[in-house]
């Protein structure tokens, strides 16, 4: 911060991670899962699925977080309380699956694959963490209030939240001033040019993963009969 304006530069890791991931952003966006959701094309079986899989990433996620939130090359992005979503994606999956919606879930292939790289990280190359993290959380931040009313309106939700827990941030009053100290927390880390070129690739990474899981509940859509979307009636 210079005379209270932040000056950002090229070599700045939050620079390099969002230059450096604009074109699997695009394409990411341009997923049919994504495009669907967006439409409000959601049906509420595979938004729950969808649900499940966030559930098992973020807790993934946040179990290696916890573990390394002492580690200099982590521990300024530890904010637990403003970003950490497994306890809300828990009681999403209680309101839509009933108090014994952890016998129903399973973690699907790409879910796991995506979780074991993130345990293998977690364990092995804690500063790729950031990659996983800077992924799912400014991108929650990023468009969560949108994607919140999309999902409300198409499956019917209640306006109590109830099932919607995921996309609210209670400990987060301004997305747009926490993303820019996170981004200063980012530029913060004492990483050399490698490094952040190695987390800028795992955020590219991250990306993917999500992909094979949106490519992964696509895929699941089509075996399912069309329940919630357009409410087609069953005769005429
Ligand atoms: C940022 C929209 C999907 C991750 C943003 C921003 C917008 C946006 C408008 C910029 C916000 C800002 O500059 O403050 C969308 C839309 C999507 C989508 C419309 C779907 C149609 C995704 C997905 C991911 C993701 C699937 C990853 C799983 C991110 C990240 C950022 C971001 C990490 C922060 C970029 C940065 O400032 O460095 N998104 N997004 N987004 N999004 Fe998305």
């Amino acid at each position: 911060e210079e005379g209270g304006v932040t000056v950002l530069r090229p070599t700045d890791l939050s620079e390099m991670l969002a230059a450096g991931t604009k074109e699997v952003h695009e394409k990411a966006e341009n997923t049919q899962f994504v495009k669907d959701f967006l439409r409000g094309r959601i049906r509420k079986e595979l938004f729950k699925l969808g649900h499940v899989a966030l559930y098992f990433t973020y807790s993934a996620l946040e179990e290696e977080i916890e573990r390394n939130k002492d580690h200099p090359q982590f521990a300024p992005l530890y904010f637990p309380n403003e970003l950490h979503r497994r306890a809300a994606l828990a009681r999403d999956l209680e309101y839509f699956y009933g108090h014994d919606w952890q016998s129903q879930t399973v973690c699907s292939p790409a879910t796991r694959r995506y979780v074991e790289r993130i345990h293998q990280l977690g364990q092995e190359e804690p500063v790729l963490l950031v990659a996983h993290a800077y992924t799912r959380y400014m991108g929650d931040l990023s468009g969560g209030q949108v994607l919140r009313k999309v999902a409300q309106r198409a499956m019917k939700l209640p306006s109590t939240g109830e099932g919607l827990h995921f996309y609210q941030f209670d400990g987060v009053h301004n997305a747009k001033a926490f993303k820019q100290l996170y981004r200063s927390r980012m530029n913060e880390l004492e990483l050399d040019v490698k490094t952040k070129e190695k987390v800028v690739e795992e955020a590219n990474r991250a990306f993917h993963f999500n992909m094979e899981v949106f490519g992964e509940l696509e895929e699941v859509g089509k075996t399912l009969q069309e329940d919630v979307m357009d409410a087609t009636p069953l005769h005429g």
